[in-house]
């Protein structure tokens, strides 16, 4: 038995089968490669699923986090901490408006925190959309719209509605003056990277103020940089009420944050909501790392760069229909459904991207990529498409050799 087969063996005797058997044991980082048990490298363009934005191991994070472990590694939420105000202050600077933070430590948490907020409004009905996916926590999973998920756990929290992903049209006959929230990703990650049309943001913004009702944007897989601006919802122009994060935001140490901004900040009051570790000095300092490098190295205009290169290696492939996405949160819609194949060929070749749905290859790669491995990835991925993936053409050509002849049906 491998290293990596012992290690997977142990795994299924120990940890809980939630995720199923896992692909293989990473045992160390550095920069965008990770390695397994079995000393196989990776070029890692899945980065933890969108967290890991500064690749692994980076010296300022590094840094960040055992200097505040050796200052001052934990207190209650009786008392506060230098690196959780300056945080909660810095993600305020970022969004460019008054608000507050509550800080979590995961996605789902930072939703649950953003849900109690849209329950003090006095309303309790939220519009969530098909596709979402908010976490799966109860009430993150009230709002998560695959079936499967959703399924073995009801009841869940009610009072929630749905509406169709991207269509303004939809939203403005279902939102009335009952509805406390509309909950939106800019961008939708675990459906397969999925871009709203244009528009669609501020007419949703349009919608809920018309309606007294709050705007929730999540921003958990989309924000901290990922699309080349510091959230996916920026371009649009709009300012919400309340704006979701975790993932890329810590790097790798867990942290989420619900923001709310302007009279949303004040819904939740002393004894409303808590958590032991939300706003941990270590988390929030290694937020302030993460923000602090993006900054410095220019990573969003870097991101952009490297996102079109992604573009410009792929969208002419003839298995590939589209490039979804923005910056370096990219979707790669393929004719056939054959991305769990190109996935798993992928991880032979030493690549790690991810299979969302059946046609759809998801890249979130560390925002530190260099343009070299994104071209060392494209080649790798070029190959594979040819091996493994038809193209439009192909299938049409052979569903049509599939059809029955004219003669064959003029005798039949
Ligand atoms: C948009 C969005 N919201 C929430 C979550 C849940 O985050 P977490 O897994 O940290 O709870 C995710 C995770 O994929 C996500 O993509």
């Amino acid at each position: 038995m491998s290293n990596t087969e012992q290690w997977t063996d142990r795994y299924t005797h120990a940890v809980m089968n939630t995720f199923g058997t896992p692909q293989t044991v990473l045992v160390r980082g550095e920069g965008c490669y990770v390695w397994d048990a079995d000393g196989t490298r990776y070029l890692d363009l899945l980065a933890g699923i969108a967290v890991n934005a500064l690749g692994h191991a980076h010296p300022a994070l590094v840094k960040a986090v055992s200097t505040q472990m050796a200052t001052l590694g934990h207190v209650s939420n009786f008392f506060a901490t230098e690196p959780q105000i300056s945080l909660a202050e810095k993600l305020l600077s970022l969004v460019g408006q008054e608000g507050r933070v509550f800080f979590a430590n995961s996605g789902a948490e930072a939703n649950e925190a953003a849900l109690k907020v849209t329950r003090r409004t006095g309303r309790t009905k939220i519009v969530a959309l098909h596709g979402s996916f908010h976490g799966r926590t109860m009430g993150a999973l009230a709002l998560t719209s695959k079936e499967a998920y959703r399924a073995p756990f009801e009841p869940l929290p009610g009072d929630v509605v749905w509406a169709p992903y991207g269509d303004a049209e939809a939203l403005e006959q279902i939102v009335d003056d009952t509805v406390a929230a509309v909950v939106v990703e800019p961008i939708q990650g675990e459906a397969g990277v999925i871009v709203p049309p244009d528009g669609y943001l501020a007419k949703v913004r349009e919608i809920t103020q018309r309606h007294g009702a709050l705007m929730w944007v999540d921003e958990v897989q989309s924000g901290i940089g990922r699309v080349g601006d510091w959230f996916a919802y920026s371009a649009s122009g709009v300012v919400p009420d309340l704006i979701t994060v975790a993932k890329g935001l810590g790097g790798g140490v867990p942290i989420g944050a619900c923001i709310a901004l302007d009279e949303a900040a004040a819904l939740l009051q002393p004894g409303n909501h808590g958590t032991t570790f939300g706003g941990n000095p270590v988390a929030t300092a290694a937020a302030l790392a993460v923000i602090d490098t993006i900054e410095r190295d220019d990573l969003l205009a870097h991101v952009v760069t490297v996102g079109e290169r992604f573009r410009a290696g792929l969208a002419d492939h003839p298995a590939v229909v589209e490039i979804t996405g923005r910056g370096l949160f990219l979707g790669v819609v393929l004719a056939a459904p054959v991305a769990a194949e190109v996935f798993k060929a992928a991880l032979g070749r030493g690549l790690i991207i991810n299979a969302p749905t059946p046609d759809r290859l998801r890249l979130v790669p560390p925002l530190v990529l260099t343009v070299q491995q994104a071209d060392d990835a494209i080649v790798i991925l070029r190959d594979l498409l040819d091996e493994l993936a038809p193209s439009s053409d192909e299938l049409k050509q052979s569903s049509d050799e599939l059809k029955p002849s004219s003669d064959e049906l003029k005798q039949s």
